[in-house]
């Protein structure tokens, strides 16, 4: 086990003039899950390929425990990696894939066995070690995979997102197992997705990464409840959350007809930019809702927001409308109960939950509020 620290560590291709992945920092700590996250093309893979010894490291430093690693072949940084296209050999069995790293190592017959039979009570395929892998279901040669880096046990795990190649159903239960396993195991982790539900399901920690630049590590809860920026506002939580720009009033902001109070200190930080408005974020879940049919009370407040599309997902329902801000259209999404869903075509007004606002910078999209 060990610790991982990626130590201002860059990489620039040869032929490109902006670095793939730029002074990345992070301390991973000893048995963590942690999930690196973000678009396609943000330096996902480079930086798990980097730490794997696949890729060069131009600056800085990348450490394994106390080793410095940067310079090591992929051989001699104990890690185990499971990729997206995690092919098994056709022709072997289940066993003979899981137990091909340690032949190639030179370890004996027996222990062999021995590890692998003990990965596969772990990964529930003991039964299915004679078979060929296309006498497997997906998931089941997803967990061939995961056996093939369990039994080397290695001080890191790499994955690069290995469950994209399973469908939807088998992808949230298989993301359960994998997360479970490593909790057991206790073997520290650093988990590639594009997906940001996957990220905070799974994670102890996410790192998310924007053109090959780190824009916040934290607890999913952190990141879900206080983003950095308006980058991390809007890719993390689904629906997204709703982001406006609106002008600064006394003691607040002037949400449509209403001033929605927000903290004196960011008011004063965007104002002291010389910035005349501010970008709120509301969650579709916070805001408060009246007007439209089945909803109570009649009101004004706040914005009117004309409904477009309804979502009905049972529990929840998700209002796409749109509403006026400053003689803008601008689109908003609002969480309403599942019972009392307004008609397409109504209006509702919505302001957004008292201390459930997040205030960015306009202009350099900072977080502003507390
Ligand atoms: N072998 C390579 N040579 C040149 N550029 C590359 C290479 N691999 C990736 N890139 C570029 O580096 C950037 C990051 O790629 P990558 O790490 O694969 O992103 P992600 O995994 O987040 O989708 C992208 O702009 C990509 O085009
Ligand atoms: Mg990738």
């Amino acid at each position: 086990m060990a610790t991982v620290t990626y130590d201002q560590a860059t990489r620039v291709y040869p032929g490109s003039e902006t670095p793939a992945v730029d002074r990345l920092d992070i301390d991973i700590e000893d048995g963590e899950f942690l999930v690196l996250v973000g678009p396609s093309g943000c330096g996902k893979s480079t930086s798990l390929r980097m730490l794997a010894g696949l890729e060069d490291v131009n600056e800085g430093s990348i450490r394994i425990g106390e080793r410095d690693v940067t310079h090591l072949p992929p051989k001699d940084r104990d890690i185990a990696m499971v990729f997206q296209n995690y092919a098994l050999y056709p022709h072997m069995t289940v066993a003979d894939n899981m137990g091909f790293a340690l032949k190639i190592a030179g370890v004996p017959k027996t222990e062999i066995r021995q590890k692998v039979e003990d990965a596969a009570k772990i990964l529930d395929l003991t039964e299915y070690l004679g078979r060929k892998p296309k006498a497997l279901s997906g998931g089941q040669r997803q967990r061939v995979a995961m056996g093939r880096a369990i039994v080397r046990e290695p001080q890191v795990f790499l994955m690069d997102e290995p469950l994209s190649n399973l469908d939807a159903k088998l992808r949230v239960q298989t993301r359960t197992q994998i997360a479970g396993l490593q909790r057991r195991l206790g073997i520290t982790t650093v988990y590639v997705t594009h997906d940001q539900v996957e990220a905070l399901t799974m994670g102890d920690r996410v790192a998310v990464l924007k053109d090959g630049l780190l824009q916040q590590v934290d607890t999913p809860r952190q990141m879900y409840d206080r983003p950095a920026n308006l980058f991390v506002a809007g890719f993390i939580g689904s629906p997204a959350m709703n982001l406006v720009e609106v002008p600064i009033a006394d003691g607040g902001v002037k949400f449509g007809n209403s001033v929605v109070p927000v903290e004196r200190d960011a008011l004063k930080a965007a104002s002291d930019k010389g910035d005349t408005t501010v970008t709120v974020g509301v969650r579709p879940e916070h805001f408060e809702v009246a007007g439209g049919s089945g909803l109570e009370k009649e009101s004004t407040a706040g914005l009117e927001v004309t409904v477009n599309v309804v979502e009905e997902l049972g529990a929840d329902g998700y209002v796409y409308g749109t509403c006026d801000i400053g003689g803008e259209q601008r689109d908003l999404v609002v969480r309403v109960p599942g019972r009392d869903v307004p008609e397409k075509g109504s209006t509702l007004n919505v302001v957004p939950r008292g201390g459930e606002t997040h205030v960015f910078s306009t202009s350099t999209g900072e977080r502003l509020s507390d």
